[in-house]
């Protein structure tokens, strides 16, 4: 994910920057840089850790004015030309987010004689600004940044140096967060206010489609018609731990608040809307192996094969083609039938799971094409794989996964749907409304978080019981598998993940008045088997959750208590009540005081066997 910092003022710039940065660890990079503006423009920039970039910066060079980044790398390879600062002549831009239009406005520029040395999304916007200065010299670097808001298409929050301005930087934000801390005669601009904490308390919070000013004399805001604007100045109390968080008492809730965003930052640039396409350049399969595919095994553990599972209906559904989710930990000791016309997926978080590894590397003697999702960038199993997705969630550092999953569960629509495609399965119909409906998903997930009281209150009135029962059906079982496990995994209550069809050939034994069952029952082709499984639970006297659509007015009538998500593609659902799962998990665990973000026994990332 990384982050921007912006700082004009009296004390030495380079030492600002480099403290921002490493504030900003936290949230995840591989590469970092710096410009500082003193007559001329002077870039330091390397792949790897902050410290490496101290070792290339020479002892004494400093200056009041600069810009500086951490980078998570999207577009590009974590290499130190794709580290920013990115330049054009006499202007230097660091960016957080992803420009989705870059490959037109590079060939475009490329065509105006541009040269082009990264292979990164954000150097259009160094170029850009050039050409819109250079067409026209009364431009200021301002309205330059203004005129390119017109062109660049995603999300960006951006830091801009010019030497023709050298009392300036100018930044601007869309849809990636950009505050500013006003200290006395020092102003700093970064992606986090943890970033300036120990400056000042002093933050102003940048909106959507807003500009910045910062001059040594203070700071200006601007709307994007070019008007001033007032900021209100908000004074931040937290310390840095909690600023960290944002705020919120503990990482997994900040996380399951990120996934608006981090669901945004997963299909973006991975969509065109316009053609009704999905774009997977990270697939390294051409369109006659996909058509001749027979199967895809997928492998994973935990929440990652959970994620899995969904994947699977979605593969059939979708793609028409045969998959397996196959536990790694089993996978890797089986003897499995495996050969060249079968796509093995593995799907980890951490890229550093040792039975997904090692699971992965036991299928290479068979000559399968394998891919791997996974959120992080440089981990041991983006070398393992002919293909590697990268889902963008950012870091996850609450042990429980939640936003790494429904991110998961994005990449696996794409890849399902470009499969689909290829292979002649989907009409042009569908594939949009499918993604059409994807990118209704950070707005919905948005909705579920803004009525969380509803679900915080279930979980309290629960949060004593000791077993759970999760159930669905089709998509939905899997989604139950994830809720039992998040669930688990936080409040050390006993839960199961079942699917609904198979109660009563067993657990209907265990169900009472003491068990509450959540029943996963969105609109689809099973509802009304799982409406009937309900009615089973019900006359055992469990009370019954049901997760259940906005406008499903009927279902209140057989349930104790409903949960809702807003109305979606029935193949969409899981995600939406991935989240509503995730947050009886965290408040049930929160009711019983339990060490959310360390769970007892478990670690973020296993690396063992
Ligand atoms: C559950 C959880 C674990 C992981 C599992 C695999 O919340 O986080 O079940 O999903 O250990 O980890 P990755 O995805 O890193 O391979």
């Amino acid at each position: 994910m990384g982050g921007i910092v912006g700082y004009i003022g009296t004390d030495n710039a380079v030492d600002v920057i480099i403290s921002s940065l490493r504030k900003m660890e936290y949230r995840g990079y591989d590469s970092a840089g710096i410009t500082i503006l003193n007559d001329d423009l002077v870039t330091y920039k390397t792949a790897g850790k902050i410290s490496e970039l101290e070792k290339i910066i020479p002892a004494g060079f400093n200056g009041h004015i600069g810009i500086g980044h951490t980078r998570g790398a999207t577009h590009g390879k974590p290499e130190t030309r794709n580290a920013h600062p990115h330049l054009s002549s006499n202007i230097a831009v660091v960016h957080n987010g992803i420009i989705e239009n870059y490959m037109r406005l590079k060939e475009k520029l490329i065509e105006q004689g541009y040269e082009f040395l990264s292979d990164t999304d954000t150097e259009v916007i160094a170029h850009l600004l050039h050409r819109t200065m250079k067409d026209n010299e009364a431009c200021s670097l301002i309205d330059a940044v203004r005129h390119i808001m017109t062109k660049i298409e995603g999300s960006y929050a951006i830091a801009v140096l010019c030497t023709d301005e050298p009392d300036h930087i100018v930044l601007a934000r869309k849809d990636s967060p950009l505050i500013i801390g006003l200290g006395d005669k020092n102003y700093f601009a970064a992606s986090d206010v943890t970033a300036f904490l120990r400056y000042t308390k002093n933050a102003v919070y940048i909106n959507d489609m807003e500009l910045v000013q910062i001059s040594p004399g203070g700071v200006e805001f601007y709307n994007n018609d070019g008007q001033r604007i007032e900021k209100q100045i908000e004074v931040i109390e937290w310390n840095e731990e909690a600023a960290e968080k944002a705020g919120y008492e503990h990482f997994m809730l900040k996380e399951i608040h990120e996934q608006p965003t981090s669901i945004q930052d997963t299909y973006a640039g991975r969509i065109s809307e316009l053609e009704g396409r999905v774009i997977l350049d990270e697939l390294k399969m051409d369109e006659d192996q996909l058509r001749n595919l027979q199967r895809v095994t997928i492998i994973a553990c935990g929440t990652s094969w959970n994620a899995g599972c969904v994947g699977k209906y979605l593969f059939e559904n979708l793609a028409g083609i045969h998959t397996d989710v196959e536990t790694a930990s089993e996978f890797r000791y089986a003897d499995p039938v495996l050969c060249g016309q079968i796509f093995t997926l593995a799907i980890t978080q951490s890229g550093e799971t040792a039975d997904t590894l090692a699971a992965v590397k036991s299928t290479k003697a068979y000559g399968c094409s394998s891919a791997a999702i996974t959120n992080v960038v440089g981990s041991t199993i983006t070398r393992e794989t002919d293909s590697v997705f990268f889902t963008r969630a950012g870091p996850e550092i609450g042990v429980a996964a939640t936003k790494s999953f429904t991110a998961q569960l994005i990449v696996l629509y794409l890849i399902a749907i470009h499969m689909g495609t290829v292979r002649g399965r989907l009409t042009p119909q569908t594939t949009r409304d499918i993604l059409v409906g994807i990118k209704q998903l950070p707005g919905q997930v948005q909705r579920i978080l803004n009525n969380k009281d509803v679900i915080k209150k279930c979980a309290e009135h629960y949060a004593n019981v000791q077993d759970y029962f999760f159930i669905g059906r089709h998509l939905n079982y899997p989604v139950s598998l994830e809720g039992a496990l998040k669930l688990k995994e936080i409040s050390y209550i006993h839960a199961e993940g079942y699917a609904a069809g198979e109660i009563k050939h067993g657990p209907l034994a265990l169900i009472s008045s003491e068990t509450p069952v959540v029943a996963i029952a969105t609109k689809g082709h099973t509802y009304d088997k799982v409406l009937s499984n309900i009615k089973e639970i019900k006359a055992r006297s469990a009370e019954v959750i049901v997760v259940a659509n906005e406008s499903d007015n009927e279902i209140s009538k057989y349930v104790d208590r409903v949960l809702r998500i807003p109305d979606c593609h029935e193949l969409l659902s899981p995600v939406l009540s991935a989240v509503v799962l995730q947050l009886l998990a965290y408040y049930t665990a929160l009711a019983r005081g339990c060490s959310i973000d360390k769970p007892r026994n478990l670690a973020k990332s296993v690396t063992v066997e």
